[in-house]
């Protein structure tokens, strides 16, 4: 089915189980330890043995020697998995370096070798033994000082100028009355999810099974086929719950590739969890940004010029973070620039984490917003408000909906902003200086073909599979309640099945667009169910209704059923009429904080999100994404920091107890509250993703209601007390 007009009404306009705050279903498995995660699904190899991983010591050069010898004579060792002795290796299309090492070596902890044992403690005691000597190049693992070397690179490769421009940026921005320029540093952040990489791979004849956890099923298979030069028909990929993703887990990763290559080398199954010390410098990360705005505005407030520069770097071949995306879509001016510098570097591969791009460049646009207010002796919610857009700003192209200044109106009167002191440093409760802070959020809402298959069973209920994951985000969740809703049974009678490369292809979790794009499939694969329904009972499925368990059409009547068994399939895919439109979602971010004004501890106290992201189809789970992304803006603003060791070009804080993350103690009270939009453009529930709006910006409110706490403007994240204490109002 094709998407290919605005949706009218539709069967979602009255829903029964749509848009109502439900239960994870699957919630029961995860709360009593019984949801089957990658590592300890016990019953789908027998006799598995053990992979450890072993990982490069330096960053860059070469292993001149990779003695395994000792490694393979010791006891219980199965087999040692390196390049040198591994079949040729075809890189995929979505790593940037290969993920198995030797003799050329382009990252820190790049695998190197994996020692297959009995027992994981055999294991790790043979990986031990492994002897390699290195031959170090240099590497360039310092982004300041690669700025120089950095090239211009386009949100677009085919497109004609690098740099993304409108009116004369150089000319309005310097004549204008108020203006801001500033530099903002966004360090390198971690997804640094609760569970590691981990595979289970066993083959049978030449076809693999991985039972792993990655949030792209189709991408993992055609990937892993592609690396070990076999047909993707012969490599099925089972995901069917994740332990948190976050982009990282998007891609084929080490840990299943080396699983293959050991199951066939001790030629039994093999299970293989990433240590948690190379968790960090063996896979990916958000790169660090520099990152430079500049803004300028009539006396009024009217921006004239937005200026938005960004320097980030990876490994040769990879992509910039597009910090700047939000920058040419949030606020009208009639001259605008903006331009992202890539340079080549020597670290661990960069790629997308959690609204990749936007997440560090709201907390550079959306400070400079601040900055602004403040030089125009203005409220900064009013500047947002008198700059919102409701086209794409120098094109006609309109925002499919757009209520942003409904979200920065809505947050301000609950979070009673009026009761800001527009004056920094003014507010004292005790030993606590008390500060707001506000910011708008930007995140686009794409979508993505996806497919499903749905089958009426013998007993009357509703079986969905298809190869959609659920990352923790409650896709079990909204796909049950979007085949309850279309084929007329209660939530209870569906089942769903997810995250197996042997169901029809999804669009999995990514880009915030999965909740959208996977229930429309649903909805597809639903309407075929009820034609080949109908048909059984011989009537016109698309004409009737499907409600209670029955189908009705005129004054005939049938319990579902009695239809069954029978099954269907669809596709939902998305035409070309979106072009004309900007679809995206949008929120108002607010947050209160007490800095210590003796120490500069920050004390969180309340946040607010108020979100514009067309129908919620689930408001439970919808609020626990938003608070779940409030929490790593938060952290972004924070604490979160890969320490980079700029001579040996490592992250050194490369585990949990190092790589600081908030904890339950840091986060306060936290509101979150859904606009009641819908949007038809999206898809025919009208529902956009939610999952990645909720990081662009609090971080950018906590920065701004620091200032307004304590006067002092910190541009360097995280904003630990040691980049300010020395400027605390004095104490007297
Ligand atoms: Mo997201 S960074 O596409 O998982």
């Amino acid at each position: 089915m094709e998407f290919n007009s605005p949706a009218g009404s539709n069967l979602f306009d009255k829903p029964k189980v749509i848009g109502k705050s439900t239960p994870r279903i699957d919630g029961p498995l995860k709360a009593s330890g019984t949801a089957p995660y990658a590592y300890e699904r016990h019953d789908v190899a027998a006799n598995p043995a053990y992979g450890y991983i072993v990982g490069s010591a330096i960053a860059k050069g070469r292993l001149t020697e990779l003695d395994v010898g000792d490694a393979e004579r010791a006891p219980g060792v199965l087999g040692v998995v390196t390049a040198a002795n591994s079949q040729k290796l075809t890189k995929g299309d979505f790593n940037v370096v290969p993920l198995l090492g030797g003799p050329e070596i382009t990252h820190y902890h790049q695998a190197i070798a994996l020692v297959v044992a009995e027992s994981f403690e055999q294991a790790r005691a043979a990986a031990g033994l492994v002897r390699a000597r290195y031959e170090r190049g240099s590497g360039r693992f310092d982004l300041a000082a690669q700025a120089g070397s950095a090239d211009p690179i386009g949100y677009d490769p085919q497109a004609k100028s690098p740099i993304d421009s409108l009116g004369d940026f150089d000319a309005a921005f310097a004549s204008a009355p108020v203006k801001i320029d500033q530099h903002y540093h966004v360090p390198a952040e971690s997804h640094a999810m609760m569970e590691p990489f981990a595979t289970i791979a066993a083959w049978e004849g030449d076809r693999l099974t991985v039972w792993t956890s990655n949030q792209m099923i189709d991408w993992a298979r055609k990937d892993l086929a592609k690396t070990l030069n076999m047909p993707a028909e012969n490599v099925r990929v089972d995901s069917p719950y994740i332990g948190g993703g976050f982009g990282g887990k998007l891609f084929l990763r080490a840990d299943v590739l080396l699983a293959a290559l050991g199951a066939r080398a001790a030629k039994r199954p093999v299970k293989v969890a990433m240590q948690r010390p190379l968790m960090i410098n063996n896979s990916t990360h958000r790169p660090a940004t520099i990152q430079h705005v500049r803004l300028a505005a009539q006396r009024d407030g009217k921006l004239v010029a937005i200026g938005h520069e960004s320097l980030s770097g990876n490994q040769p071949g990879g992509s910039p973070e597009v910090a700047t995306a939000q920058s040419r879509f949030l606020y009208g001016a009639p001259n605008r620039r903006t331009l992202m510098r890539l340079a080549a570097m020597d670290l661990p591969e960069g790629n997308a984490m959690r609204a990749p791009g936007e997440a560090p460049g709201h907390l550079a646009l959306e400070v400079a917003m601040d900055e602004l207010a403040e030089a125009l002796g203005m409220d900064p919610v009013e500047l947002r408000i008198i700059n919102d857009t409701q086209v794409v700003p120098g094109t006609d192209k309109k925002f499919s909906d757009r209520n942003l200044v409904r979200c920065l109106r809505e947050g301000a009167e609950r979070f009673g902003w009026s009761k800001r002191n527009p004056r920094p440093a003014q507010v004292r409760e005790g030993r606590w200086l008390i500060g707001m802070g506000v910011a708008a959020g930007f995140r686009d809402a794409p979508t993505q073909h996806s497919a499903a298959r749905v089958r009426l069973r013998e007993d009357g209920g509703i079986s969905v599979e298809t190869d959609m994951t659920d990352i923790g985000t409650g896709s079990y969740t909204i796909i049950a309640q979007t085949a309850a809703e279309v084929m007329g049974v209660p939530l209870e009678r569906v089942s769903v099945d997810l995250g197996d490369s042997a169901s029809p292809v999804s669009a999995g979790s990514g880009g915030q667009w999965g909740a959208a794009s996977s229930t429309a499939g649903v909805y597809a694969a639903c309407v075929n169910l009820r034609r080949a329904i109908g048909q059984k009972l011989g009537i016109d499925g698309d004409q009737a209704r499907f409600e209670d368990g029955r189908v009705i059409l005129g004054d005939r009547s049938f319990a579902l059923r009695d239809a069954g068994p029978v099954s269907a399939e669809g596709e939902m895919t998305f035409g070309k009429f979106k072009d004309d439109y900007q679809v995206s979602t949008f929120a108002g971010h607010f947050s209160e904080v007490a800095v210590d004004a003796y120490t500069g501890e920050v004390s969180l106290r309340r946040m607010l999100a108020v979100c514009d992201a067309g129908r919620i189809l689930n408001p439970l789970s919808a609020r626990s994404q938003v608070i779940g992304a409030m929490v790593m803006s938060a952290g972004a603003a924070l604490m979160e920091e890969l320490a980079v060791d700029k001579r040996f070009g490592f992250f050194v804080n490369h585990d949990l107890a190092q790589y600081e993350v908030p904890v339950h103690a840091d986060i306060p009270e936290q509101e979150v509250v859904f606009l009641d939009t819908l949007d038809p453009i999206v898809s025919p529930m009208k529902a956009k993703g939610v999952g990645e709006l909720g990081i662009c910006g609090p971080g950018a409110a906590i920065a701004n209601a620091i200032y307004n706490a304590t006067g002092i403007r910190v541009r360097d994240y995280p904003l630990t007390l040691d980049k300010y204490l020395d400027r605390l109002p004095a104490i007297v």
